[in-house]
């Protein structure tokens, strides 16, 4: 019989270390993926003595095609059913689209796209055979955001992965499998400083600054539920339902003062 595990990936820190802490707090046993091997070891060991679950970790780099094959090959190996599918690494690119080399941005598409793709498509099928599983997308309140003068294909993909998400639900939900796009605001991570971006996210109201456990929190209750859609904290339910409702030429008028940086620099 194989052992049911929530596979994370982006897990060694941010959002997805958040999402491990809570899954390890219910009894969840977990593969964690990213990068950095000393870090994921560090969160395996402290993860299982403080919860007594199994936590098993990979190291691997999503910016390489074969990655997603390795982490099946990892899990089918050790005979682990990924009964959940945490969609989570992520980061983005700082300079303006003409001065970013197409191998970056075709590095960045991997992670945050064609990986989420490949994971799922994966995975998926052992969810199939076993009438049950969930998938969480991390996306982002950028998905429904105007586009910014930065970070000029960040909003594109995570509006892609929210349309791949409801995609999943209409042609998987009658096998007993949901996929849950989450999209947090800004999320003291990270994210700013790997990205390039902290010196925007210093100059964010800190009304819009959220923790990473509290995104964490609200997008596991809302994966073990099923939703479809996930917007954490009440500050950015409200910014959704209005960025959902106003037309975007009022935009403008408000996203120079909410997300400053976005929109003046060339
Ligand atoms: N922070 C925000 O304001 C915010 C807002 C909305 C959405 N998000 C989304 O939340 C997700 C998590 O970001 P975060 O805020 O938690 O940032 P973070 O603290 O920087 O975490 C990013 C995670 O992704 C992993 N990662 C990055 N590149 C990778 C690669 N090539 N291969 C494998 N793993 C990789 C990192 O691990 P290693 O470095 O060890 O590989 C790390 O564990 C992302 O999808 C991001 O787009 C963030």
């Amino acid at each position: 019989m194989k052992k049911e595990h929530v596979l994370i990936t982006g897990a060694s820190s941010g959002i997805g270390l958040e999402i491990a802490k809570i899954f390890a707090g219910k009894g969840f046993s977990l593969v964690l993926v990213a990068r950095r091997e000393r870090k994921l070891k560090k969160v395996s060991q402290s993860l299982t003595s403080e919860y007594g679950v199994n936590v098993d970790y990979l190291s691997a780099d999503l910016e390489m095609p074969s990655t997603p094959n390795e982490i099946y090959g990892f899990c089918h190996s050790k005979e682990y059913f990924v009964s959940i599918l945490v969609n989570n690494a992520g980061y983005a690119l700082p300079d303006a689209f003409h001065n970013t080399p197409m191998e970056a941005e075709e590095k960045f598409l991997r992670v945050l796209g064609i990986s989420v793709i490949a994971l799922s498509k994966l995975f998926l099928k052992d969810m199939i055979k076993a009438k049950r599983g969930k998938i969480m997308m991390i996306s982002s309140v950028a998905a429904f955001t105007p586009p910014s003068s930065i970070q000029t294909l960040y909003g594109p993909i995570k509006t892609f992965i929210n349309r791949f998400s409801e995609g999943l639900n209409l042609s998987y939900n009658s096998y007993g499998i949901t996929s849950t796009s989450v999209c947090p605001g800004y999320t003291i991570t990270n994210f700013h400083t790997a990205s390039g971006v902290q010196a925007e996210m210093d100059r964010v109201p800190s009304f819009m600054k959220k923790e990473a456990y509290r995104i964490a929190e609200e997008a596991v209750e809302a994966t073990l539920r099923g939703d479809k859609e996930c917007v954490p904290t009440k500050t950015y339910k409200v910014i959704v339902f209005l960025l959902k409702l106003l037309p975007h030429w009022l935009f403008p008028l408000f996203s120079k003062r909410l997300a400053p940086g976005r929109y003046d620099k060339k």
